[in-house]
């Protein structure tokens, strides 16, 4: 049932992921009526000891972040703090849990919920080593105690696993305590406003469905750009590298939403079989269609090993071996301490045949799709200049999303996903065989570099990215196009 008492439990609640995304997005949810004080209750769960009031203090600055101060904020932000408890306690003690479980069913009680009619969401803000102690619990000590309706959902977050040896053991050991339709695993991207948007573009749109393909397709990049280093985070991110911390999971993803022929239906599990179709279409990597990068400065941070050969920098080219796809490169590339912050698709058109305007000089058509920051589609095309000259030059049919749809808000992603498992909408998260096959992709490339095999090229902080990426780049079709 969609209704009747709700349980959110934030486990790793005094953590950078609780404060900074998952509790901002319960408040934002809750700020629009989506949860609602007479049936919601929310729970953090963590080992510091500490009391429902210090905790409040500690998410109260993140919840307020970028907001006007009004007194509608006050008082929607003092209303929704008085919802949430604190429990404390480790992650594999029974005493813990069962003291978690009271709370929980404490204040399903006092909502007079019909028993067995409760829903429970218990979102892991916690790093995956700790994962199946605390599934082990949530499943022993903390479920909706009946069948006779409602539920018990659980929100994991990558890193799931290194490889695909160590992800398949996750899977496995979580697969024993949940089935697939309790686990909701997140990859943030998918909660994207434009990411979100690119199956309604590409499939109710009659300009897009005849030119998808290789036929009319030269090149697909799917790029990810910061202008920033791992900022503190160098001892988790130096374990993982870009590929998996952004590779194999958000730009995979995209790809598959790129890539993918037309689900039967809108219903998840026709979408996740798309996806899991085109990816097992991928090929296997060549180490020559691969240039990784360092950024000068990374091995600063101190947590970081002096002799750390790991990526902070990569361009990758995968290659889908279908019909609609055969011969047309996807450049993967993502890096830190870039010169930009901009996610974004960039899909290039083959030159037109038979030319007559000699308009080459100007570039090609290109669909871009940027995911972020302002959310933005535009389509480089030709044109005729303005004037009396027969000359030619290149410009934008341009959907730029702050200036269309003003007066529309954009969700944030961590908002909308939440919100989607409480409803049990699974379309927009990683299904196991899904996962698996995204990590039989990487998992040779990651081993190589693991193994000292392959080198990342040192880049300097602020700079677009080894050179050897551009010249991969080229090599791989791409035209640089130059806008009007
Ligand atoms: C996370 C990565 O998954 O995504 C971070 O671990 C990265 O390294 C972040 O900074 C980027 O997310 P967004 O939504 O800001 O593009």
């Amino acid at each position: 049932p969609e209704t009747g008492c709700l349980s959110i439990v934030v486990l790793g609640a005094s953590g950078d992921l609780a404060k900074k995304k998952t509790f901002p997005a319960l408040f934002n949810l809750f700020r629009q009526g989506f949860l609602q004080p007479n049936e919601v209750h929310i729970f953090g769960y963590a080992r510091t000891n500490i009391s429902d009031a210090e905790l409040r203090d500690r998410i109260r600055g993140h919840l307020v972040k970028g907001k006007a101060a009004s007194s509608d904020l006050s008082e929607d932000l003092s209303n929704f703090l008085q919802l949430i408890k604190y429990v404390s306690g480790p992650y594999d003690s029974e005493d813990g849990f069962s003291r978690l479980d009271k709370e929980i069913s404490g204040h399903e009680i006092s909502r007079n919920s019909k028993e067995g009619t409760s829903r429970r969401l218990f979102y892991l803000a916690l790093p995956p080593s700790v994962y199946p102690p605390v599934c082990k619990m949530i499943k022993q000590c903390c479920m909706n105690k009946s069948d006779l309706g409602g539920w018990t959902r659980v929100i994991v977050e990558k890193p799931f696993g290194k490889d695909l040896g160590s992800s398949e053991d996750l899977s496995a050991q979580l697969g024993v305590l949940f089935n697939e339709q309790q686990l909701y695993r997140i990859d943030h991207y998918l909660g994207k406003e434009l990411v979100q948007n690119l199956l309604v573009l590409r499939f109710a749109n009659r300009f897009f469905l005849p030119l998808w393909n290789r036929d009319n397709i030269d090149n697909i990049q799917i790029v990810f750009r910061e202008d920033f280093g791992t900022e503190g985070r160098g001892g988790y991110f130096d374990e993982y590298g870009i590929i998996r911390d952004i590779i194999q999971n958000h730009l995979l993803q995209v790809l598959c939403l790129v890539a993918m022929e037309k689900p039967v239906s809108l219903t998840p599990e026709h979408i996740r079989d798309e996806k899991v179709k085109v990816l097992r279409s991928v090929l296997p990597i060549k180490m020559e269609e691969v240039v990784l990068g360092q950024y000068q400065g990374y091995k600063d941070d101190p947590t970081v090993p002096d002799n750390s050969n790991t990526p902070t920098f990569a361009t990758v080219v995968l290659h889908i071996h279908n019909e609609r796809w055969e011969g047309v490169p996807f450049i993967m590339k993502a890096g830190k301490a870039l010169n930009s912050r901009k996610a974004e698709i960039r899909v290039q058109f083959k030159d037109v045949p038979g030319d007559i305007f000699k308009s080459k000089k100007q570039g090609r058509n290109e669909f871009v799709i940027r995911l972020q920051p302002l959310e933005a589609m535009y389509m480089k095309l030709t044109v005729k200049k303005p004037g009396l000259e027969m000359a030619t030059i290149q410009s934008e049919l341009d959907l730029s999303y702050g200036q269309r749809y003003q007066g529309f808000t954009i969700p944030e992603a961590y908002e909308r996903l939440i919100l989607d498992t409480i409803r049990g909408d699974q379309q927009h998260f990683v299904r196991r065989d899904e996962l698996k096959v995204a990590w039989e992709i990487f998992t040779p490339l990651l081993h190589k570099i693991d193994e000292g095999g392959l080198e990342p090229i040192p880049y300097e902080t602020g700079s677009r990215g080894p050179k050897e990426a551009d010249e991969l780049l080229a090599k791989s079709g791409y035209v640089q196009t130059h806008g009007y």
